[in-house]
């Protein structure tokens, strides 16, 4: 039987939420010349957005030295600006609340996607194995160089201008990328961080990028329509700490003291399979809701049913959900009417035209049998 508290109501910041079910950020590397979004963006997201639903809009890189994905959409320019305006009137046309997510991706880039051919910048000279997205087309990541404790200011101000630059666009709040082994997570765990300064050693000390950034983006928005994203059990990126429950359990608590709209956690997921496992790493929701006070949204590997029973046990007040708004646009109604999903194309998340981008179908409208 199903309890459907995915369809209660519930509230972000100053927003009253209809639903639930929230779009996760997703990157689909689908901008124009210039890292600007266009109309066929604007189309992609207003056919997911729903009344009183919350939408992140893919992740967006506040700088021009902060990209590892070549087409992913900016926010430095005004050109950016008016381009993301475009997504976010038709988002609100249909009713939809559209946060931005801000990122800088660190050392998770290579020198071709650098302005100049430089190498990319991490708080310390550690390579990452995975890859890069250049132009050309993957590239293993470069070796980063170590930022120079005069440099970080300035890359804090890039934040709080991105922060600004998306207010201006119209959005409804912004949310800072600190998962998923980019910057500010590389600034956290020390697995990452050897830094003998201000910005390393610590946890007080490692976290204080991620602190620096978001208070630069409340400065923006007041608190309550900043979110952050955290992915305390995720490895990508050759991420690890040698603590993670007192890194991430300090980074919650100090996050919590400004009051954010809320923190948004990626869950740990068992390969091969979209079923939960609590025990699969020691930092979940489970182990952060009693030390953050606000709301939480979980995302990763999430299905109808497992998203209602986290919502029971009552771990998180709201789950993202990713692949499977990629193939749905129409999500949550599928969700509210349990209506089969679409499969996924994984061939078509990253680049490309409208095709796996804007013509998944939506499920057809119910005949009535009467
Ligand atoms: C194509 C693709 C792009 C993604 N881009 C982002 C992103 O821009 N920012 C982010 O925080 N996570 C990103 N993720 C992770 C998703 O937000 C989400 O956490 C992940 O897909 C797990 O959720 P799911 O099982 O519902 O898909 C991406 C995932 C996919 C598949």
């Amino acid at each position: 039987m199903s309890k459907q508290l995915l369809f209660t109501p519930t509230s972000v910041g100053p927003f009253t939420l209809k639903h639930r079910v929230v779009m996760a950020p997703l990157t689909r590397m689908r901008s124009s010349e210039g890292n600007v979004p266009n109309e066929m963006m604007a189309e992609y997201y207003a056919q997911r957005a729903t009344p009183g639903g919350l939408i992140i809009a893919e992740a967006t890189p506040v700088s021009p030295y902060g990209f590892g994905y070549a087409g992913a959409p900016g926010i430095f320019t005004q050109a950016q600006v008016e381009g993301w305006r475009k997504v976010v009137d038709a988002v609100h046309a249909k009713g939809g609340v559209i946060f931005l997510q801000l990122w800088h991706v660190g050392r998770q880039s290579h020198s071709l996607l650098q302005p100049g051919g430089i190498d990319p910048v991490a708080p310390s000279a550690i390579q990452a194995e995975g890859y890069a997205y250049a132009q050309s087309g993957a590239v293993p990541f470069g070796m980063p160089r170590a930022l120079l404790l005069e440099e970080i200011p300035a890359i804090v101000e890039e934040f709080r201008h991105g922060a600004e630059l998306a207010k201006s666009a119209g959005f409804d709040g912004v949310e800072i990328h600190g998962a998923n082994g980019y910057l500010p997570d590389q600034f956290l765990q020390d697995g990452t961080n050897k830094r003998t300064d201000a910005y390393g050693g610590s946890i007080e000390n490692r976290a204080r990028f991620l602190l620096e950034i978001t208070s630069a983006a409340t400065l923006v928005w007041g608190p309550g329509r900043v979110g952050v994203r955290l992915s305390p059990s995720s490895s990508y990126g050759s991420m690890h700490d040698s603590d993670p429950e007192e890194t991430f359990g300090y980074a919650a608590k100090a996050l919590d003291t400004l009051g954010l709209a809320y923190l948004h956690i990626v869950e740990p997921r068992i390969k091969g399979d979209d079923t939960l496992d609590k025990d699969a790493a020691p930092v979940a929701v489970h182990y952060l809701r009693p030390l953050f006070s606000g709301p939480i949204i979980a995302a990763g590997g999430f299905n109808r049913e497992s998203a209602e029973e986290l919502l029971f046990q009552g771990d998180a007040d709201m789950v993202a959900f990713g692949r499977a708004f990629i193939a749905n646009p129409d999500l949550p109604r599928r969700l509210q009417e349990n209506l089969p999903l679409n499969a996924y194309d994984r061939d078509t998340f990253y680049g490309g035209d409208a095709g796996g981008y804007t013509d998944y179908p939506f499920a057809a409208q119910q005949v009535s049998s009467e």
